[in-house]
């Protein structure tokens, strides 16, 4: 059977060659089926090493994290990282205009995959289990740090309210964290039992390993 590449280049092939003798009959300029071939696989090669490099990766983050314990474990300890980061941006002044603009893109993929754990898996769990109002509250929330990334995007690492609007912005996250370590979280789960709590974790890593 041929391979999906093989019948892809084949049919490519056949295509032109029809085209071609539409042409007036001599092979034309597009023909080049045959010498592509290898091309095609170097790029397909090169591909398949890029995915597995990445999936590595993934299993090495994600190991990191797996190591950490429950659910509520490694939302925490991702609340902490995330603080962390914004402590790295404060320390910055207005010249370190790169640092900053890397410290908020490292900023928004760790915000960005912690919160679609949460949404993904997290808050529709709460809301089978009748805690919907907070639920709620803490997704709006979420809509309000995306603001604060357009906004801290929009305004440019230069700008020079850029601290203040950093300082507001980690105020919020860090008392949505708050809620959620001190409150929301240890409630959802003193009503679990091991199983339920067991489940949420395996759910929250494998959301989590494809969003790394
Ligand atoms: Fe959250
Ligand atoms: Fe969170």
């Amino acid at each position: 059977m041929p391979t999906r590449t093989q019948s892809r280049s084949s049919n490519r092939s056949s295509n032109r060659s029809s085209s071609g003798n539409r042409g007036g009959g001599s092979r034309s300029a597009f023909s080049w089926g045959e010498s592509a071939a290898p091309v095609l696989g170097a790029a397909l090669a090169g591909v398949a090493i890029g995915m597995a490099a990445n999936y590595g990766r993934k299993f090495i983050m994600q190991g990191m994290e797996a190591a950490a314990g429950d659910w509520d474990e490694i939302l925490a300890a991702e609340h902490d990282m995330a603080l962390a980061i914004f402590d790295k941006m404060l320390a910055t002044d207005e010249t370190q205009t790169f640092k900053r603009k890397m410290l908020l893109m490292k900023l928004t993929h760790a915000l960005d995959k912690h919160a679609h754990q949460e949404e993904m898996v997290v808050y529709p769990a709460l809301r089978e289990a009748n805690e919907a109002a907070d639920a709620d509250h803490l997704e709006s929330e979420h809509g309000y740090i995306k603001t604060f990334i357009f906004e801290l995007n929009e305004m440019g690492p230069d700008a020079s309210n850029w601290l203040e609007k950093v300082r507001e912005f980690r105020q919020l996250v860090s008392s949505h964290a708050h809620m959620e370590e001190e409150q929301v979280f240890p409630r959802f789960k003193q009503d679990m039992d091991e199983e339920q709590n067991a489940h949420i974790t395996s759910l929250v890593n494998r959301d989590g390993f494809w969003m790394a």
